[in-house]
């Protein structure tokens, strides 16, 4: 009859742990969503981003004195545009989504780390100060060809 209890008791507590770390596994997933590391977001239809402005149309487009808003779309297993040019000294706007699965989207060297996601508009902005030809990289695995999926940004 008191061990019976006591088992009781452990029970409980076992299950009250267990609900405990759901819940703040959840928060935490929960607030992971609402704001992914590295930028801004609000949401958007992937089924139709593709003939939607901006995504209608990728590129760069001049918003400044040598600066630039980056519309791209991520998709297995590559970026479009394939590749931009801009000037030394540039601040580039990136806005980017993806049109199948979770990618990354970073650039080595840079404070450029986010995630494409679809349904999601991601934005992370960058002065590109030294010149050179600077890789865009998925981070994220999404698939077979995951380690080929680039493109690159030349700064002259
Ligand atoms: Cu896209 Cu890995």
């Amino acid at each position: 009859m008191h061990i019976h209890r006591l088992e009781k008791i452990w029970l409980i507590i076992g299950i009250s742990m267990l609900v405990i770390f759901l819940a703040v596994l959840g928060v935490g997933t929960f607030a992971m969503g609402v704001a992914p590391p590295g930028g801004h977001h609000h949401s958007i239809d992937p089924e139709t981003v593709t003939e939607k402005e901006p995504f209608n149309n990728p590129g760069l487009r001049q918003i400044g004195e040598n600066e630039y808003e980056a519309v791209m779309l991520a998709f297995a297993f590559g970026y479009s545009p394939e590749q931009m040019e801009v000037p030394v000294g540039a601040k580039v706007h990136f806005v980017v989504t993806s049109t199948d699965v979770v990618h990354g989207f970073a650039i080595p060297g840079t404070n450029v780390n986010m995630m494409a996601v679809p349904g999601e508009v991601n934005t992370i902005s960058h002065t590109f100060n030294e010149p050179g030809e600077y890789l865009i990289l998925c981070n994220e695995y999404c698939g077979a060809a995951h380690e080929m999926m680039m493109t690159t940004i030349i700064v002259r």
